[in-house]
Order: structure tokens, then sequence, then C-alpha cells
């Protein structure tokens, strides 16, 4: 089909506390509780808090709304401690269905995200013996005060507040990872207005986003910023004999094929919440949409939302540095000032294209959506004698279906804000378009139509 289906991209006041979002600036070590979903993000987001000289982590609980299933979300979490040789930390999961609706991440993803990609993994140490929003409610009351970093579906921490209110006075900041502010979400099969944690379970985020606690949201706005790419895989891969923490992110990410779509969602909420200066921050009013069973999730700006602290948007090569160099051990990362081969930029009016005029067998592109609407960009190649007649016809035609010309390879679509990177396999017979809907369609690179 030349139509984009939309297909494969599932693809979150001031300061309080000292230390909270700066920590060990003063010497001091912030107490940091995690709850996620056990996606490959919230592992290397863990990596990257255990890594942390001034940050303790007291305990780490899973959404079993989330991304992987319940328990084996947190059985994997805590295979991975043991595997790296952290010290003990309590992990638990919790309740397997949201607190109100049924959205669900699509059962195929659940369950290749229950495998952390085949990576080598010991037993896991035990769990801690009771649910989720109980472990929160414990390590939280029995502190001086927390930082919350929140990684997953807000499920079991909606759960523990709701339990105990006052817990909320020992929470210092909640640094979210969720919701998409001025840009589309990622759900795209469902909500193209959500981000995938808040939508996994509106309620339980409307009943966080109803108390004081102080919430910093690091959503898509910022995450897009920061995507995942090849270039991080082989500085990683470089540094495998550094220690632990680098062999075991070097073995996960050879395991993990990269094509594209991937951002450091969870990494950068929680380099975030150390270290407010890799993310552009910005007070606003927000509100989580309930209504709507799969529609629901959004999170809107309203003038009688709460107050939140909003990342707009994150240094990319100021994340990579503080966050790689958490992985490796060293702050002499290698990691390259990396410049993709192509890149693609909608601007909503044009697409415009940078890079080489025939496809190489291997093409790393990196595609900006500037524009409002849902963009794709196609790989394929012509059937023998088309001609721009041909494209014109089908222009003129509105037809959905794919044309008899074409036989397409690849069909990457990208949400409005992302600057998604891609590893595209082509060749010289390969032609890239920049697709947006019939009638906006441009040849961007290898053979073109004659006339
Ligand atoms: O939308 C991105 C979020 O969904 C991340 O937290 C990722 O781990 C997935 O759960």
């Amino acid at each position: 089909m030349l139509v984009p289906k939309m297909a494969l991209v599932a693809a979150l006041m001031a300061v309080l506390g000292a230390g909270c979002g700066d920590s060990g600036s003063d010497g001091s070590v912030m107490q940091v509780v995690v709850d996620g979903d056990g996606a490959f993000d919230d592992v290397k987001a863990v990596l990257y808090l255990l890594e942390q000289p001034d940050v303790e982590v007291l305990a780490i609980t899973m959404s079993g709304t989330g991304i992987a299933h319940c328990p084996t979300a947190a059985e994997n979490m805590s295979a991975v401690l043991e595997r790296i040789g952290a010290p003990s930390i309590p992990v638990a999961c919790g309740r397997t269905t949201p607190l109100a609706g049924n959205n669900e991440a699509p059962e195929m993803w659940r369950t290749a995200t229950d495998t952390l990609s085949g990576v080598d993994l010991p037993d896991p140490r035990p769990l801690a013996g009771i649910a989720a929003p109980a472990l929160l409610a414990e390590t939280i009351s029995s502190s001086d005060g927390v930082v919350l970093v929140a990684l997953g579906p807000l499920t079991n921490v909606a759960e523990a507040v709701e339990a105990d209110p006052q817990l909320v006075e020992r929470i210092e900041m909640i640094y979210l990872m969720g919701g998409a502010v001025d840009v589309q979400g990622n759900v795209l099969y469902a909500n193209p207005a959500a981000e995938f944690n808040i939508w996994a379970d509106p309620h339980a985020a409307a009943i966080v986003f109803s108390t004081d606690v102080p919430i910093t949201l690091v959503p898509l706005d910022a995450t897009n910023a920061v995507p995942v790419t090849p270039y991080l895989y082989e500085a990683v891969a470089a540094h495998r004999d550094v220690s632990a923490v680098s062999q075991f992110t070097a073995d996960y990410l050879e395991a993990t094929l990269l094509v594209g779509g991937l951002y450091h969602w969870d990494e950068l909420a929680a380099v975030v919440a150390t270290d407010e200066s890799v993310a552009t921050i910005e007070d606003r009013k927000l509100a989580v949409v309930e209504e709507g069973g799969a529609q629901a999730g959004a999170t809107i700006e309203t003038a009688d939302g709460r107050p939140v602290r909003v990342a707009v948007d994150a240094d990319r090569q100021a994340f990579e540095d503080r966050f790689y160099a958490a992985i490796i051990g060293t702050s002499d990362t290698g990691l390259p000032a990396w410049e993709p081969d192509a890149s693609l930029t909608w601007n909503g009016s044009t697409c415009s294209y940078q890079g080489p005029d025939s496809f190489p067998e291997r093409l790393i592109v990196q595609i900006n959506n500037l524009g409002a609407d849902a963009m794709a960009m196609i790989t394929g190649t012509y059937a023998p004698g088309t001609t721009t007649d041909d494209l014109e016809a089908f222009r003129a035609s509105n037809n959905p279906e794919t044309p008899d010309w074409w036989t397409q390879r690849t069909l990457i679509a990208v949400p409005t804000g992302a600057h998604d990177v891609w590893v595209v396999e082509g060749g010289p017979e390969t032609t890239a378009l920049c697709f947006l809907d019939n009638t906006r369609i441009w040849e961007i690179t290898g053979p073109r139509l004659p006339d």
C-alpha cells in the first residue's frame, strides 16, 4: 500500500528539597524510588540511576499495565540487578489491569518485551513478597523524602496515594515519563493524541494529577529530541569490557534489532531527575483526558489544569554525554558527534531531502516531522516503463490502493514533532518517496520517473 498504515511505531513549581533534579551538587544523596513497566528503556534508566554515586535507589516497582507483563517485568528487572551485581533492592509487581478502562498494548509487543530481547540473564533474586503499591507505600512513608522516577503507566502510584494520601508529602518530585503536550502522541493505532504510559491507565494518571505532588513531566515533546541511534550502539559495544553494566548493555543492544522509531524515553526522565540542565522546562497547566475509552489518555493544556513542570525539549548531546558516560563508566565515551547519512524534513508545506542521490545498501536517515500531519518515508521500486504520467494519474485518482507499478519495500510512518533516526536497507535500484497523501508525494532519492 502506498498509504501510511501507522503500523509499527508504538514507537512526563519549583524544585523541592535538596538535590532534586540536581543530585549531589551539595554532597547529598538523592533517594529515589523507581516505578516502571519493564521495557528496554526502563531497564537502561535504572542502570543509569544505579551508576550515579549521589543516587540511592530504595525500591523498584513494576506496573502490570504497561508494555511488559507482571510478574515477568519484575523478575527480569531483578535478574538484571543480579547480573550486574547491584546492591539488594526490593522489587515488586503491581496489578495487571488498569484502574479504569481496558486500554492495553498489543499482546505481541508485550510478549516480545517480556523476553528482554533474549539477553542472557541469571535466575532472578526473589521478589519483595508484597505488591507494588504496598512496597511504594512502605518505602516512601519510612523515608525522609524521595524522588519518584515514574517510567510506566501510573497504576501502582495511583493505588498507593489513594490508599494513603499523606504519602505525597514525602514525595519531593515525580519525574514522570509520559504525555504529549505540543506534539502528536505515540499510540497511533488507538489514539494518536496520547502517549502510551498515560493512555494505558488514564484514570491512574488523573488520580496522580489530582494530588498536590510536584510533577516534572518528561513527555514526547522532549524525548523526541533523543532518538536511539546505531552510533550509540557502536559506542557501547566499543566499551563492553569496562564494567558489568557496560557488558550487559552491550549484550542487550546487540540482541535488540535497531531499525528506528525508538527514543531514550525513560532514560531521559532518569537523567532529568538527576540533572535538569539537559532539558528545557516550562510551567504549564495540564489535565488528563479520561473519557473516551481508547480515545482517552491525552495530556491537554487547559486554564484550569494542574500546574506541571514540562520538559518541552532536550539537549541531545548533553543527554547522550551524561547517560552514556554512566553506562560506559567513563566520561571518555568516544561518542561521535553523529551526523546521519541523510535527512528528510517535512516542514508543513514541503519535503526536503539532503543526502546521497542514489540509495546506498544501508542508509541512516533522520526524519524530522515539523508539520501538523503524520508523514511517511516509503521505499520501493517502480515497474519498468512507469512514467510521471502514471504518478499524475494516481494523484488524480485518490485511490488508496497501491498502484500496480509500485512495489513497496518499507513504510516508515513518522508522527508530528518526531526526529526519528532510521536504518533503511536499499540499494541503487531503490527509490525513496516522501509521502503525505496521494496528492503530496516527493521523489527524494534513487531512480526517478522519466517523463
Ligand atoms: O511512550 C514511551 C513509554 O512507553 C516508555 O516509558 C516506554 O518504556 C513505554 O512503556
